[in-house]
C-alpha cells in the first residue's frame, strides 16, 4: 500500500541503518524489517498479506464461529474487532513507521480480506456443505436468518409465512442456516414431549440479563423455580382464584352493559378483564383498568415491547446488541420498571391472601444470593403479566369471534351450563362441575387449536446425535419450530381442519386424527403453568358473559379483518374485533 512516492516510508532507512548498529541483536532486526518495509511493499506483497487476513478469516469461521453458541457474544465480538482496526494502524504507524493514513488504509484493506474470507466461507459452508443442505426451502434462507426477518418485516405475519412454505416445499422446510420448520404429527411429541432430548433454543436468551421460568436454558435451574411456581398453581388454591375472578367478571358485565348494545372494541375491553385478573392474582393487587383508564396504557406498552424486536425473533444474536441501544427496547423496559414498582408496592404493603408474587417474594427473601435472585424476582414477575394476560386476552377475542359468527354455539353452551348452575346454586362452575361441562371446554380448546396465542411454536435444538421424525433424519445443533397454527389447521391431524367443531374434542373424538398434537399450553417439561389457572379464568368469563348477554358482530363488522390482521410478536397481537352485547330479556 505504500507508493514509491511516500517519502516518509522511505525515510526510516537511513535512521535504521545507525539504531540497527547501536542496539544490536533485536533493535537491528526490527530497523531492518522497518527499513525493507516499503520494498517488501512494492513487491506486492499487499495482496500476499490480503489472502493471509481472507485466510484468516476462514479459519476463524472453521475454528471458531461454526462451533458452539455465539450470540451472546455479538456486543463482544464487535467491541474486539472495532478495537483491532485503530491498534493494527497504530501498530504499522509507529513500529513499522509506515504514514498513519497508508497505515489506515492498508488496515481497511486487510478487515475487507479477513471479513470477504470469514463470509466468503459462511455462505460457502451453508449453500454448499451444511448438514441440512437437502432439506428444501427459500433459496436466500440457507445462507442467513436475516431472510427469514426480511420476510416478517411488512406483515409480521410469521404463522402465515409458514403456512405459506409449508405448502411450497412440504412438511420439513430449511428457513434459516441451521432451521428447520417440521409440520409433522408426530413431532410435537418427539420435539417438545417429556421425553425429548431437544432443548431450548438461544432465541430463550433473548431476554438476559433478565431471567426468568420461561427463559431459562438450565434444566437444574428450571426444575428448581418450576417448584417455587408449583406452590402458587395448587388446586387449592386455583379455588381461591376463581373466587377473586368472579368480581372481576361480574365487574366486565357491568361496564359493558353501559354499552347498551352498542359496538365497544372487545379487544381492549377482554385486556382490560385479563390484565386485571393477572394483576389481581399475579401481584396481589387489579390494575384497575376496567373501572378507570388510568392504567389503560399497560397492554399497548408491552405489545410494542414485543413489536419492536419481533421481527429479529429468527435472528438471536441481535437482540443483545439492540437491547444496549438506547434507543431501542424502550417499551420492555418501561413494561419492567412498570411491573418492579408494583413489585415494591406489593412488597411494602404484604397481602393477608394468596398471589402468585406472594410465592416468589419469599423464595426470595430465603434465597442466600440475593444479586442472582433479584434478576429472577424481576423476571418472574414480569413474566406472571406477560404469560398471563395477553394470551388469555387474546384468546377470549378469538372464542367471542366464533361465538359472534356462530350463534348456535351460544344456545348449546347455555343448554350445558346453566342446568349445572342450577343445581350446584352458584353464579359459576363449581370445580365438580367442571368435566360436566364438555362442550364448553370443547370451544376453548376448538379456538386455541385454530388460533393458538403462542402460534408459531417454541424453538428447540437437537440433541448432538439428532433424531429422526417420521423417517427423516435432522441433524444435531438443528434449532427446530413446530409451526402450532399450521399443524393446527393441517388435515393430516384434524378431520375438517379450519373448521370450528367443538364437538371434536369429546363426542367426535375420530376427527381428531392424531392423539397428543394440541400443544396450545406447550407440552413436557416447559408446558404452561397457568393453564388450569386461565381455563378457570376463562370458563368464568364465558359462564358469566353469556348467562347475561346475547353476542353479534357489531354492525359492519363481520370478523374477517380481525383473523386477517393478527401479528406474530411470539404472542400474538389481535386487531380490533367490534362487538355488541345485547342484555338478555330473561322471562
Ligand atoms: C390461554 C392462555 C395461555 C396460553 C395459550 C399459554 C401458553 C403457554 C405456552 C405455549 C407456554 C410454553 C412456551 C414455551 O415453551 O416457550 C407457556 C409457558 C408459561 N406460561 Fe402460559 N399460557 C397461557 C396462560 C398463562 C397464565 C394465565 C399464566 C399465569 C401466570 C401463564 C404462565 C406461564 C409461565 C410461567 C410459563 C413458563 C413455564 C415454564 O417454562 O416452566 N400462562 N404458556
Amino acid at each position: 500500500m505504500v507508493g514509491p512516492c511516500d517519502r516518509r516510508a522511505r525515510e526510516p532507512r537511513v535512521d535504521a541503518r545507525k539504531a540497527a548498529s547501536a542496539h544490536g541483536g533485536f533493535g537491528r532486526r526490527l530497523q531492518v524489517v522497518r527499513s525493507s518495509w516499503p520494498l517488501l511493499t512494492r513487491a506486492k506483497t499487499n495482496s500476499t498479506q490480503a489472502a493471509l487476513a481472507a485466510g484468516a478469516g476462514v479459519v476463524s469461521h472453521l475454528a471458531y464461529f461454526i462451533r458452539g453458541e455465539h450470540h451472546n457474544n455479538g456486543i463482544t465480538i464487535i467491541f474486539f474487532y472495532l478495537s483491532l482496526l485503530p491498534c493494527l494502524t497504530f501498530l504499522q504507524y509507529h513500529y513499522l513507521q509506515v504514514p498513519l493514513i497508508t497505515s489506515a488504509v492498508q488496515t481497511a484493506v486487510l478487515a475487507v480480506s479477513y471479513a470477504a474470507g470469514l463470509y466468503g466461507s459462511m455462505l460457502v459452508y451453508r449453500g454448499v456443505f451444511h448438514p441440512l443442505r437437502k432439506f428444501p426451502g427459500p433459496f436466500w434462507a440457507r445462507f442467513s436468518n436475516l431472510y427469514h426477518s426480511w420476510l416478517l418485516v411488512e406483515k409480521s405475519d410469521n404463522y402465515r409465512l409458514m403456512t405459506k412454505l409449508h405448502e411450497q416445499y412440504g412438511d420439513f422446510v430449511r428457513t434459516g442456516p441451521a432451521n428447520l420448520s417440521v409440520n409433522v404429527p408426530e413431532a410435537v411429541q418427539l420435539v417438545l414431549g417429556s421425553k425429548s432430548k431437544c432443548y431450548k433454543s438461544p432465541w430463550y436468551d433473548t431476554s438476559l440479563p433478565l431471567v426468568n421460568l420461561h427463559s431459562t436454558r438450565d434444566i437444574k435451574a428450571h426444575e428448581l423455580r418450576r417448584k417455587v411456581f408449583n406452590k402458587a398453581f395448587s388446586p387449592a388454591a386455583l379455588v381461591a382464584y376463581e373466587e377473586r375472578i368472579t368480581p372481576l367478571s361480574n365487574l366486565f358485565c357491568e361496564k359493558v352493559a353501559a354499552f347498551n348494545g352498542a359496538a365497544f372494541n372487545a379487544t381492549h375491553w377482554f385486556k382490560y378483564f385479563a390484565f386485571d385478573a393477572m394483576g389481581e392474582l399475579g401481584l396481589g393487587e387489579s390494575f384497575h383498568m376496567l373501572e378507570k383508564e388510568d392504567n389503560r396504557w399497560i397492554p399497548a406498552l408491552l405489545m410494542a415491547g414485543m413489536a419492536d424486536i419481533a421481527q429479529l425473533q429468527p435472528v438471536p444474536w441481535s437482540t443483545p446488541i439492540l437491547h444496549r441501544l438506547p434507543f431501542m427496547a424502550k417499551g420492555p423496559k418501561d413494561f419492567i420498571g412498570f411491573v418492579w414498582q408494583q413489585v415494591l408496592k406489593r412488597k411494602e404493603r404484604g397481602s393477608d391472601r394468596q398471589d402468585i408474587l406472594g410465592f416468589l417474594l419469599a423464595a426470595y427473601e430465603k434465597s442466600e444470593k440475593k444479586n442472582a435472585d433479584y434478576q429472577w424476582l424481576r423476571g418472574d414477575s414480569r413474566l406472571t403479566i406477560v404469560g398471563g394476560s395477553d394470551t388469555t386476552a387474546s384468546t377470549l377475542c378469538f372464542i367471542f369471534y366464533y361465538l359472534a359468527k356462530y350463534p348456535e354455539q351460544v344456545q348449546k353452551l347455555r343448554d350445558e351450563f346453566m342446568p349445572l348452575l342450577a343445581a350446584s346454586g352458584k353464579d359459576h362452575l363449581d370445580t365438580k362441575d367442571v368435566a360436566k361441562a364438555v362442550h364448553l371446554n370443547g370451544v376453548i380448546h376448538e379456538a386455541l387449536r385454530l388460533n393458538p396465542p403462542i402460534p408459531s411454536g417454541y424453538p428447540r435444538v437437537t440433541p448432538p446425535e439428532g433424531m429422526t421424525i417420521r423417517g427423516t433424519y435432522i441433524p444435531g445443533g438443528t434449532t427446530v419450530v413446530i409451526p402450532l397454527r399450521t399443524l393446527g389447521r393441517s388435515e393430516a391431524c384434524y378431520e375438517r381442519a379450519t373448521e370450528f367443531v367443538p364437538e371434536r374434542w369429546y363426542s367426535r373424538p375420530e376427527m381428531n386424527k392424531h392423539k397428543d398434537t394440541f400443544a396450545s399450553f406447550g407440552i413436557g417439561p416447559y408446558a404452561c403453568i397457568g393453564k388450569a389457572l386461565s381455563l378457570v379464568e376463562i370458563r368464568n368469563f364465558i359462564v358469566k358473559v353469556l348467562t347475561r348477554f346475547d353476542v353479534e358482530f357489531a354492525p359492519g363488522e363481520d370478523g374477517e379483518a380481525f383473523m386477517e390482521g393478527a401479528k406474530d410478536h411470539f404472542i400474538i397481537e389481535v386487531p380490533d374485533l367490534k362487538l355488541a352485547f345485547k342484555e338478555r330479556k330473561l322471562l
